[in-house]
């Protein structure tokens, strides 16, 4: 259960979303014509960014694990699809109506907004019953269930105040659109609301081409669309989004160890690219998907609470035997280990899966809100001293949109040909800037504001002896160094390794 949202909070999150828009990582989608709700645009430092995050999870998921291969299906999937996975029939949110001010709501976010506030005013044992009834009653999809329990809980409409509510209904999430240009009557094909699937129906594939052998893992980065209802909190639940899942087929009656092996991982993950582990927590479902048997969120606090990044799903072989039956194509696999037990082979069965599924848009925001840091400075000494504001992004090195932004301290000299020099001996390891516009102070504000880690400035001395200054983002720290240092020094603090290294 998540607090509700301080005014401290929320002016935190509003300046991170004005920062992100100001120093090119998300911008409100089609802007020039008022934006299009729930929808974002990464800018050149966002891209960089989520681009890094994406690269760091893929890596880790298919380098480190030998048993883990990728693949990247498209977003268009057969319509049966979606019949087999149960999302036709139950992808839905339950959505309820003031009759006042006519707006609409997601049912179950009123109620746990309602719970958060018995929690927040120091009864969480009712907060916590309140969100138990509310999940029983939408597992037996008693939706008459869920209005009353609204009515009973005295919930009001925030806009009109007052309790006049609809019946509750069930809304599909899934966009879909024309399946073909020739047959009016062909069926909608649906924008996947999840890239799962494009993993499952290619479970065969993948393991007969790979020659993979169970437990084995496949893993995907891509699109997912929903049609949210409640869409807010900037990029944290958005339309158009992108996911990145790994579904581990395993033998049945092991699914308890992968789901205990991946939810300890997928933790350290989020630990090891410096979400510190105060501000991440699991949470069991109150709910289950229809899917699943077992599923756990891992949450970070967000300036707006702790609320979902990534959930660990224990699948069963609920969607390959859906997939089995309706495409009546057998979806087994042939084990040949020993069973102890029998001393046979475990033979023919349809494997069971643990996913791992997180989003790349909320780890993004995770990462930004957590690197988004304002300090008071103080500089010069004794009557000269000054205090003032920094606000810079502490960005782990790995994933920071540029890794070392190069100054020639002044516009002569030599100074800017030396930093070209600089810039084409490293361009093919890094991601580098050259900047020589304005004092030097006003150049390490810039670079503080997107992230980047190193500042390298060449000044006279640099002509002489050929070493330069590298200033430290964090600390404000120079060090003096060889410039045929650079290399490794800026390598080792940006690899990847400092990050698998905690895994
Ligand atoms: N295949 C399982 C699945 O899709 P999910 O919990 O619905 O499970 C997984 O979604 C992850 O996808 C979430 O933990 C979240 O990070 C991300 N996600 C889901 N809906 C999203 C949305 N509307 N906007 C941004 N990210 C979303």
């Amino acid at each position: 259960m998540s607090k509700p949202t301080t005014p401290a909070e929320s002016a935190q999150l509003k300046d991170i979303v004005a920062h992100a828009k100001e120093y090119g990582f998300v911008f409100q989608s089609s802007e020039i014509y008022d934006g299009l709700a729930a929808v974002y645009d990464y800018g050149p430092n966002g891209v960089e960014l989520k681009n890094n995050l994406k690269r760091l999870w893929w890596e880790t998921m298919t380098q480190l694990h030998g048993n883990v291969v990728g693949i990247d299906a498209a977003i268009f999937m057969a319509p049966q699809t979606w019949e087999a996975s149960g999302h036709v029939a139950g992808f839905n949110d339950p959505l309820i109506d003031n009759l006042d001010s006519k707006k609409r709501y997601r049912a179950d976010v009123l109620i746990e907004e309602k719970a958060a506030e018995y929690e927040n005013a120091g009864d969480p044992a009712r907060g916590a019953a309140l969100t138990a009834e509310m999940g029983r009653l939408l597992t037996a999809n008693d939706l008459a269930g869920v209005r009353q329990l609204i009515i009973d809980e005295k919930i009001l409409c925030p806009v009109s105040g007052t309790g006049n509510w609809t019946e509750v209904r069930q809304f599909n999430l899934m966009f879909s659109t024309q399946g073909s240009a020739v047959d009016s009557e062909a069926p909608p094909v649906y924008l996947r609301p999840e890239t799962a699937q494009g993993i499952f129906v290619n479970f065969l594939n993948v393991q007969k081409s790979a020659r993979m052998k169970i437990p084995f893992g496949i893993a995907q980065i891509g699109k997912a669309f929903r049609n949210e209802i409640v869409a807010r909190q900037f990029i944290f639940r958005m339309r158009e989004f992108e996911q990145m899942e790994m579904q581990f087929f395993v033998r049945p009656g092991t699914e308890g160890e992968w789901y205990d092996t991946w939810k300890a991982a997928r933790r350290r993950f989020h630990e090891a690219l410096g979400l510190p582990a105060a501000k991440l927590r699991f949470h069991d479902h109150d709910k289950l998907a229809h899917y699943a048997k077992a599923a756990v969120d891992i949450e970070y606090e967000f300036p707006f609470g702790f609320k979902e990044m990534e959930g660990i799903h224990s699948r069963g072989d609920f969607d390959l035997t859906q997939h089995q039956n309706l495409s009546r194509k057998k979806q087994q696999y042939f084990d040949n280990d020993l069973d102890p037990a029998t001393g046979k082979p475990y033979g023919n069965y349809v494997p069971y899966v643990v996913e791992t599924s997180v989003g790349a848009d909320r780890l993004f925001l995770a990462t930004l809100c957590e690197a988004f840091q304002e300090e008071t400075i103080t500089e010069g000494e004794g009557d000269a001293q000054t205090t003032k504001q920094r606000t810079f992004l502490k960005l782990h090195p790995a994933v920071a949109p540029i890794k070392a932004a190069i100054f020639p301290l002044v516009r002569k000299d030599g100074m800017p040909e030396k930093a070209q020099q600089i810039f084409d001996e490293l361009r093919f390891d890094f991601r580098l800037v050259i900047e020589d516009k304005d004092a030097i102070g006003k150049r390490y504000t810039r670079q503080d504001l997107i992230g980047t880690p190193f500042c390298i400035v060449v000044d006279g001395q640099t002509l002489e002896d050929d070493t330069v200054t590298v200033r430290h983002r964090d600390t404000r720290e120079q060090t003096r160094m060889p410039i045929g240092a650079l290399r490794a020094y800026i390598g080792e603090a940006v690899s990847f390794k400092t990050v698998f290294a905690k895994l």
